[in-house]
């Protein structure tokens, strides 16, 4: 085992604003706490949280790290406080709460799992915050049964990938949503059954004619505003819609009768400030769910594009524009 430096290099946000305040700088190495561990950081997923937290929108939880990034997969090179031994040199990926953009970064063991046979460094960094957003989301608080059917909007977007892949290899009938005839077909090959271009095509009729008549069961939904209020008329009774963003807007108009008269849920969360033992059973669900998956080679995360730490402005530039399809890595070390 190497001996550690003194500081590391990073990338911090310099103040709110557009992608530009991302800038590189020297800072001390953090330390891990109890139950942590330090991890050299070897790529780290970009979310869209991060770019949120960039402008001003979405601030750390208490105690988080400042520096963005909340998934990494690195190599553990030092124990906190009451961690055993053998965990020295893992190769894991972690959830954060931030502090990925950095060569160096402190983990809860927790949040660690192992990296899937034959994954590379940044497919696995792809991992942890999709994998958990989508386990907590769609079969924790949305309930997906056996047998029933799930829609998955922004179906080319990181989270949106992760979910039509981990829902199909888990044996599930999925449809999905995105913005372009390119992007549908390729969320297809992912496994939707039918990915519908809700620019051009009304989602309501195409899946009201797919499940006929029935609706789905299960709506993991990142852009509320109007199409909230038309996810009513296309969800199955009993069904569950799960909000984890509001892109197409906060303020819905919805019919409340539709929610008593057919049994509808909708519910919502935000993964990151949850506690880390709250955060630690989906990692043990998903290590003994969703990583067999992975370990038989079913699906792995779709990379649409790296880019080494220090060009973190551009990954969030190409974020922001939406042209990318799945998941922007940074390629620390
Ligand atoms: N609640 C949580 O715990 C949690 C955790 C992680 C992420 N999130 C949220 O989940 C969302 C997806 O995250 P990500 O990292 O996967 O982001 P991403 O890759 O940038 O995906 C966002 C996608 O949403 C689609 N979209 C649909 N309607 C949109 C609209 N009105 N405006 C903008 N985009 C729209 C776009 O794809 P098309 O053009 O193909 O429609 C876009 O590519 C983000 O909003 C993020 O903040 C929530």
């Amino acid at each position: 085992m190497t001996s550690l430096p003194a500081d590391q290099y990073c990338v911090e946000i310099s103040r709110p604003g557009p992608p530009a305040v991302l800038q590189g700088a020297r800072v001390p190495l953090p330390a891990p706490g109890p139950g942590q561990v330090l991890l050299r950081v070897h790529a780290a997923g970009v979310n869209r949280p991060d770019c949120l937290q960039r402008a001003g929108f979405y601030a750390p939880p208490p105690g988080a790290s400042p520096v963005p990034g909340l998934e990494v997969a690195g190599e553990i090179v030092q124990l906190g406080a009451s961690v055993p031994a053998h965990w020295l040199g893992a190769a894991v990926c972690a959830l954060l709460t931030g502090g990925g953009y950095a060569e160096y970064c402190v983990a809860d063991l927790a949040l660690c799992l192992p990296i899937p046979d034959g994954f590379s460094m940044a497919e696995a960094a792809c991992l942890p915050e999709t994998c958990f957003t989508v386990w907590s989301n769609v079969f924790d608080r949305g309930q997906l049964q056996p047998g029933e059917t799930l829609l998955v909007q922004g179906g080319a977007s990181g989270i949106g990938t992760t979910a039509v892949q981990m829902a199909h290899a888990l044996g599930y009938r999925v449809f999905a949503t995105a913005g372009t005839d390119e992007r549908c077909r390729l969320v297809e090959r992912l496994g939707a059954e039918r990915c519908i271009n809700h620019r051009d095509e009304d989602f309501v009729a195409v899946l009201q004619h797919a499940t006929a008549g029935r609706g789905v069961d299960v709506i993991l939904d990142m852009v509320a505003g109007e199409t909230l209020t038309r996810e009513l008329q296309v969800v199955a009774d009993d069904g569950r819609i799960v909000l984890i963003a509001f892109l197409g807007g906060a303020q819905v108009q919805l019919d409340a009768s539709i929610l008593l008269r057919r049994r509808i849920t909708v519910t919502g969360s935000t993964l990151r400030p949850r506690p880390v033992a709250f955060k630690a059973r989906i990692a043990a669900a998903l290590l003994a769910r969703v990583w067999p998956t992975l370990a038989a080679g079913q699906w792995r995360p779709l990379i649409d594009s790296w880019f080494p730490l220090a060009e973190a402005a551009r990954a969030h530039t190409l974020m922001e524009s939406g042209a990318h399809i799945g998941k922007i890595v940074l390629e620390v070390a």
